[in-house]
């Protein structure tokens, strides 16, 4: 009867962890329920999660009733037996009256140690099952740790190195085959390619998420599975792909980085990520409160903040994995150029980043281009287009791409000047005009402006000049 309990209590306690699962699922992804309407299908699954812990509450409730009922049972029987023979035995001179009381009095007694040894044992075959699940976690090794005799990287310059890595998350799979690269201190990399071509699981492996199965990645010369993961995660500042905040104020989130700066040091960082000013343009300014994972800013806010918060860590190496991408490619530009200089030795960062805009990492001093988790290309922005290979293709393809919608905004501006004209001559029409301003053709012109053959041509410094977007800034 005490392991049925035990298997009750358990799916119980399963029905309970399922139950918190689709409740905090459903909350923290309340936009997707939104999107697509589903607030009725959520509803009923997390009904279903409740219905299933109540069936499972349900049978422990009547598994302790039935035990407690079976367990008084057998208790009064057995007293009643006692009593009965002992009576008896009185009845027969077998026994004198005395020896009648001092068995009442004894069963008396008895009885109090055994209740309490049964809902002893109760409250910890309970505790043990709802640690089971902690246990198991306890269970589970890391796969990177540190091996024995590894050593702290004490001071860093910035040199990274990787001799052919090769890497798999699954045995089916190779994720990475066969990277090389040499990135030198103060210098920066960029890396571009399909999705799914392997850029982020670069990132991953030089912050030592995991270990490569084949190859080198060095810091410094030295490999960094001879150096503590503490000491190599200290010198490298990630921003990544979705940035999560803590449901704090601006400030507290921006400290956990380094909770020693100070207040000025902040800002300073703030300015540099040309956030500081739309900061303090809140009504709590510093002491806003950014929500759950940070809801309550914008993408592009969060993405600063993000690297005003890796500016404040002040590492050698800084990886920004699409962590700009929300930003007009100006504001990118201008942070990116922030970040790379006065590292904590006084000299230049290194600087690698993810970027699918490549008018953003024109100016990179190398450029590598992954496709399905191999370096197709490396070699500057200049040194690229004239292989005319995948890069070559990609640029022509996002100029093409950009060129369309600078041809569209010129032919709506034009359309629309037209139409002032025409309304000009008949007045009354004039009221309307002005209601269709010229949001409809800025937004075909994303913020990003490529040439054909480099960063700036006349006819996209034209449209700079006449764009008057621009964000907050020092
Ligand atoms: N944790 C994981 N387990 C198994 N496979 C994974 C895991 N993370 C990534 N992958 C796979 O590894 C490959 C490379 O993923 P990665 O995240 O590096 O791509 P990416 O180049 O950063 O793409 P994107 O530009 O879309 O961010 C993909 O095919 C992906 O499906
Ligand atoms: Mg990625």
């Amino acid at each position: 009867m005490a392991s049925t309990r035990a298997d009750l209590r358990r799916d119980m306690v399963n029905a309970d962890r399922e139950e918190e699962a689709v409740k905090n699922d459903s909350i923290m992804s309340y936009e997707t329920v939104k999107y697509f309407n589903a607030e009725s299908y959520e509803f009923g699954r997390y009904r279903k999660a409740i219905r299933s812990f109540q069936a499972a509450e349900k049978k422990v409730t009547w598994g302790m009733n039935d035990m407690n009922i079976y367990q008084a049972l057998v208790f009064t029987f057995g007293i009643l037996t006692m009593l009965m023979i002992a009576a008896v035995e009185v009845t027969l001179n077998l026994r004198s009256i005395g020896d009648f009381v001092v068995m009442i009095s004894y069963l008396a007694q008895l009885q109090g140690p055994l209740q309490f040894f049964g809902s002893f044992y109760r409250t910890v075959q309970q505790a043990m099952i709802s640690g089971e699940r902690l246990l198991e976690l306890f269970k589970i090794k890391p796969s990177v740790v540190d091996q024995p005799g590894v050593v702290a990287l004490r001071e860093c310059r910035g040199h990274i190195r990787w001799t052919n890595v090769q890497f798999s998350y699954l045995q089916e799979r190779t994720a990475l085959h066969d990277i090389s690269f040499d990135c030198l201190p103060g210098t920066t990399t960029a890396f571009v390619g399909e999705s799914g071509g392997g850029k982020s699981t670069i990132f991953r492996l030089m912050f030592r998420y995991y270990n490569c199965a084949n190859g080198k990645i060095e810091i410094d010369g030295h490999d960094v599975k001879d150096l503590t993961i503490d000491s190599v995660r200290r010198h490298i500042g990630v921003v990544p792909q979705d940035t999560l905040l803590f449901n704090e104020t601006i400030m507290y989130n921006l400290k956990y980085a380094n909770p020693s700066v100070s207040d000025e040091e902040v800002y300073e960082a703030c300015r540099a990520a040309s956030i500081h000013d739309r900061i303090v343009s809140f009504a709590n300014g510093y002491n806003t409160k950014v929500g759950d994972r940070g809801a309550r800013l914008s993408g592009g806010e969060k993405q600063r903040v993000a690297i005003a918060r890796t500016i404040l860590k002040n590492p050698k190496i800084i990886m920004l994995d699409e962590a700009t991408s929300a930003l007009d490619s100006e504001t990118e530009q201008h942070i990116q150029a922030k970040l790379i200089r006065g590292g904590s030795l006084g000299q230049d960062r290194t600087l690698l980043i993810i970027a699918h805009r490549l008018s953003t990492i024109t100016h990179a001093d190398q450029i590598i281009v992954l496709h399905a988790g191999s370096v197709i290309e490396k070699g500057t922005h200049t040194e690229l287009l004239a292989l005319r290979g995948r890069y070559a293709s990609m640029w022509e393809s996002q100029s093409q791409a950009e060129q369309a919608a600078v041809a569209a905004r010129t032919a709506t501006a034009h359309a629309q000047k037209l139409l002032r004209m025409a309304h000009l001559q008949n007045p009354t029409h004039q009221a309307r005009a002005s209601e269709t301003n010229s949001e409809g053709y800025r937004s075909l012109t994303s913020s990003t402006l490529l040439g054909a053959a480099g960063p700036s041509t006349p006819l996209q410094e034209s449209i700079h000049n006449s764009d008057t977007s621009s964000d907050d800034d020092n």
